[in-house]
């Protein structure tokens, strides 16, 4: 029997105690994650910036995570469920303190200390998040943990961190499959819950090794699986392309407390068009992906805003069962890409989420007939359907044999919900 005694892992044996005997057999198991975590990061849209005198609304500071707690909470974005504050890369010194050797956050930018930014995110409702390295530095070059794992661990909870992005620069990959493990212990024994998400099977996938997925789930709550996402519709569609290629080996171990992470959401940046950034919602919640928003919310156009904010299209991404969908069909370069959902039918058949992503750019709209059976849905009483993005739009009941006639704008997506009768 196990049991959780104030911060330590202790088995009780034939009435014996014996306290931390099974730190790496336990594994991490902090309850945290049931549902794919969402929120807002600041890597992808702010990068190292560190330069306040030139870019004062942009820079890695104190000020651009409050200006975004806030905004999180006044642009409706946290009553749509987002929730974690995540700082990335950049926020130190470059050197730990002397005396204690504890991480520094960089004295200018933060002039008021981590805890006073953490009880601003609180305050706010929310929760916080903090990047740091697995090796000896960050991506970026400040101080990693490898030396100072157990302080490090100790620090977090210190100021009250949530959520940890743990990264892999500077670290020897064969270390990372004990590494990972050992880092994730360490901040269970502090008592304080923080979702732990991995970036380890990124650098073996990289590096041409097989993560251990088994391994994974057991340790972390999420973990970053490949490249980092940048801001384009090449960059979306490489990652898309990697999952639906992998996704044999990939999909199987996302689950509810353990999730993939596809990496960032490009909503609301330069990239992206409005079919594109409706495609990558779309596919991210087929995905049940981590939906971390990296993005200037000040400047966020309303009608992307809306696509961030869709009630319809983030239950697909959150529903209970957590199963991750996959890239069924291909025909015509109009992709199909589904996810069993809730309700599922008293016959025992799944509701689906299906996306269809046209690879194509001939200008109009691609017209395209599939029977609902090629889907993947089998249901003998059918499906009620409903457009996702359009909630106005119900297209009716569909039989398993029906015809399905969707049209697909250039680089772009169709997702409905067809609910299982
Ligand atoms: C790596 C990660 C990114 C980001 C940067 C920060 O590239 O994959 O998500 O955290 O480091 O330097």
């Amino acid at each position: 029997m196990l049991a959780m005694c104030g911060s330590t892992w202790a088995v009780f044996l034939g009435g014996i105690l014996l306290p931390q005997v099974l730190h790496l057999a336990v594994g991490l198991d902090n309850g945290l994650a049931l549902k794919p975590p969402m929120g807002w990061m600041s890597w992808e849209r702010f990068r190292c910036l560190t330069d306040c005198q030139l870019y004062p609304d942009e820079c890695i500071s104190e000020k651009l995570f409050r200006r975004h707690a806030d905004l999180l909470v006044s642009e409706g974005y946290a009553a749509a469920g987002y929730e974690y504050i995540i700082i990335d890369d950049c926020w130190l010194e470059k050197d730990r303190d002397n005396d204690t050797q504890k991480l520094v956050p960089d004295k200018k930018r933060f002039p008021s200390g981590l805890n006073a930014l953490s009880d601003h995110i609180h305050n706010k409702g929310l929760k916080f998040g903090l990047y740091q390295d697995y090796g000896t530095n960050t991506c970026a070059g400040y101080p990693g943990v490898i030396k100072h794992m157990q302080l490090d661990a100790q620090t977090f909870a210190d100021w009250d961190v949530d959520y940890v992005k743990l990264d892999g620069c500077y670290a020897n990959i064969s270390d990372m499959a004990t590494g990972y493990p050992e880092f994730g212990r360490l901040l269970n024994e502090t008592g304080r819950p923080m979702v732990y998400s991995c970036s380890w099977p990124a650098y073996q996938e990289d590096a041409g090794e097989m993560p251990d997925y088994e391994s994974l789930k057991k340790h972390c709550n999420l973990w970053r699986n490949w490249d980092d996402i940048d801001d384009s519709l090449e960059s979306l569609m490489q990652i898309m392309d990697y999952f639906a290629k992998n996704q044999d080996r990939i999909q199987p171990h996302g689950g509810p407390g353990h999730w993939n992470d596809p990496d960032m959401l490009l909503l609301g940046n330069y990239g992206l068009s409005y079919d594109q950034s409706k495609l990558q919602m779309a596919i991210w919640a087929i995905m049940a992906a981590p939906l971390i928003m990296s993005n200037d919310l000040a400047a966020v156009r309303p009608e992307i805003k809306d696509i961030l904010q869709n009630r319809a299209v983030i239950a697909v991404d959150q529903d209970e069962l957590g199963i991750q969908g996959r890239r069924v069909l291909s025909r015509n370069q109009i992709e199909v890409w589904q996810r069993p959902i809730t309700p599922v039918a008293k016959s025992g058949h799944h509701s689906y989420a299906v996306a269809f992503v046209s690879r194509r750019d001939d200008g109009a709209p691609y017209r395209i007939p599939f029977t609902v059976k090629e889907l993947g849905l089998t249901n003998p009483k059918g499906y009620r359907v409903q457009d996702l993005y359009d909630g106005r739009n119900k297209l009716g009941v569909f039989q398993s044999e029906s015809q399905f006639i969707t049209r697909v704008n250039p680089n772009g997506v169709t997702f409905y919900k067809f609910t299982a009768l």
